[in-house]
């Protein structure tokens, strides 16, 4: 009886023990970020300070963007979003930060998919493995060899055409945000491998993949902060074995595709992404295994997907509630083609599309209001320090920086910054704007697919004022998003009507609803 007595004790002293310490440690924690961090000087939520938990709930909330551009309004230049992470607003932010050659932010690991042993580009942190991998990756994505695929492209951004025509005939209302992402992804599959996912084919989401990835990337913006959890739970071999995940329709597609091509299936006429990379693999096998060659092409499709329909979206958007911008996009298209002949082609051609002055100061414009990522994108500062805005930062102080923050500062743009204003872009002084002008990012891992994304914006934008008249079904109302990885609106229905230049519109035989 006694001895049960001593060890019930025992017990309840030591859990008490234990509880205490535990205590005492996060306490001490607690009080080490506010107060003696060598970021606690800097200003921003109190909560941000001790933990990553404040920046978490807002990206899961998706208004991580709007967040961070409010507290930058209210604190300036720098804002404290985590224990261990500034944001930074300054003008020079973009040059000493994302210009030099800093190491990535963790998170960048997260972007390995479907698991840690598919490296791509995006997921190397270290600059200089990451640039040597980009560069043996760089033919896939340059604009002359793309270019060589437009007449593919044509064909996808037609079967997006028919839809919007069978739209146009019944009068019925259209969710563009639907329809802008089935073409982003064929797009992206067809120049890639030269195969479609079938999503405009079918006119539906296959597999449910589109609508998978909603909270795939909600998931990955969020879980991007804890990568070990996420390996021991999704990122692992034995999860790509099973076979599993919820992007399988797009995996698999891919993988399908480029294992057709591996076994020389190959279509000579073509020459997509994967076949440059297939030639740098054969002549470099050394340094470019068919892994590497499965993750660039995986992590392209990410990337090259909703990015392209938020900024169609945010195009089309904001000119439909601009007045007179949409008629003068399609004046000058019009008055192109009228000079240059073109207008019988079903799709506006690269090289007139490119010349369109006021439609690309549009695209730019759209893509300033609404950049497509949203996230912090962050750096490690160097044994040598950084020294920004009279600020000195440490080794090892994550520093970064958001296009949303960058684009909606008045010190920058002035006090319009906040409003859709196209001619921004064609006034004498619009070369300068380029420098704080982010949606790609900047420096070494900026965008790789910046012109190929440039190029399907402007084909599909130029083809879209010139042949349709496009108004929401209710125009006072504002549309829906969400910012996680990317930027995904909704709920904005639109009422289409197809314009009498249309010369061939039965050519697209496909289902619409
Ligand atoms: C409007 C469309 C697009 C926008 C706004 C956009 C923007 C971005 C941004 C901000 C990054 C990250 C930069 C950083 O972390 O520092 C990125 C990375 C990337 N983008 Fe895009 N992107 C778009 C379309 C595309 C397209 C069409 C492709 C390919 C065909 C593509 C391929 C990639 C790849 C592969 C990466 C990873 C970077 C790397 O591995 O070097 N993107 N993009």
């Amino acid at each position: 009886m006694k001895m049960d007595l001593l060890l019930d004790k025992g017990l309840t002293l030591s859990w008490t023990l234990a509880i205490q310490i535990l205590l005492a440690t996060i306490t001490s924690i607690i009080i080490y970020r506010r107060h003696l961090h060598p970021l606690s000087p800097i200003p921003g939520p109190p909560f941000a300070s001790i933990s990553r938990l404040w920046h978490i709930y807002h990206i899961l909330k998706g208004d991580q963007n709007l967040q961070l551009v409010s507290l930058h309004k209210k604190h300036g230049h720098f804002v404290r979003l985590a224990h261990n992470e500034v944001s930074v607003s300054h003008p020079d932010a973009i040059k000493k930060i994302l210009g030099s050659q800093l190491k990535k932010g963790p998170w960048y690991r997260m972007t390995a998919i479907p698991d840690y042993r598919f490296q791509s580009p995006m997921a190397t942190t270290d600059p200089k493995k990451k640039m040597e991998k980009s560069k043996a990756f760089a033919s896939g994505y340059a604009l002359t060899n793309v270019l060589r695929s437009e007449p593919q492209l044509d064909n996808v951004i037609s079967l997006l055409l028919g839809h919007l025509d069978g739209f146009a005939r019944t009068g019925k209302e259209v969710g563009l945000d639907k329809y802008f992402t089935f073409t982003s992804f064929d797009v992206a599959g067809e120049i890639l491998f030269s195969s479609q996912f079938g999503f405009l084919e079918t006119g539906t989401d296959v597999g449910n993949a589109i609508a998978n990835g909603y909270w795939l990337s909600m998931y990955a913006s969020a879980m991007a902060f804890f990568y070990h959890i996420h390996v021991a739970l999704l990122g692992n071999p034995f999860i790509t074995w099973l076979n599993i995940l919820p992007y399988g329709h797009l995996f698999d597609t891919a993988i399908k595709a480029m294992k057709a091509r591996l076994q020389d299936k190959r279509d000579e006429s073509r020459f997509d992404s994967v076949e440059y990379w297939f030639r740098a693999m054969e002549k470099h096998p050394e340094k470019i295994k068919w892994r590497d060659v499965q993750a660039v092409t995986v992590s392209t499709v990410g990337a090259a997907s909703e990015t392209v329909s938020c900024a169609l979206q945010s195009f089309v958007y904001y000119m439909i509630r601009t007045p007179g911008a949409w008629e003068r996009a399609r004046k000058e298209v019009i008055e192109l083609q009228e000079k240059e002949g073109g207008r019988e082609e079903r799709v506006v051609s690269w090289g007139q599309a490119k010349r369109l002055v006021y439609l690309q100061a549009c695209l730019n414009e759209g893509l300033r209001m609404f950049a497509p990522v949203p996230m912090n994108l962050p750096r490690v500062v160097g044994p040598e320090g950084l020294e920004i805005g009279g600020r000195r930062f440490e080794k090892g102080s994550i520093l970064s920086v958001n296009s949303w923050v960058m684009h909606f500062s008045d010190e920058i743009w002035g006090e319009d910054a906040g409003e859709f204003k196209p001619e921004r872009w064609l006034r004498e002084d619009a070369g300068e704007l380029d420098r704080w002008f982010m949606p790609w990012g900047y420096g070494y891992n900026s965008c790789p697919g910046q012109n190929i994304a440039r190029l399907e914006l402007s084909k599909i934008a130029a083809t879209l004022a010139r042949d349709y008249d496009i108004s929401q079904v209710n125009p006072e109302q504002e549309w829906k998003w969400q910012a996680f990885f990317t930027v995904v609106q909704h709920s904005w229905p639109c009422y289409i009507k197809a314009r009498k230049t249309i010369t061939n519109e039965s050519s697209c035989k496909v289902p619409w609803r």
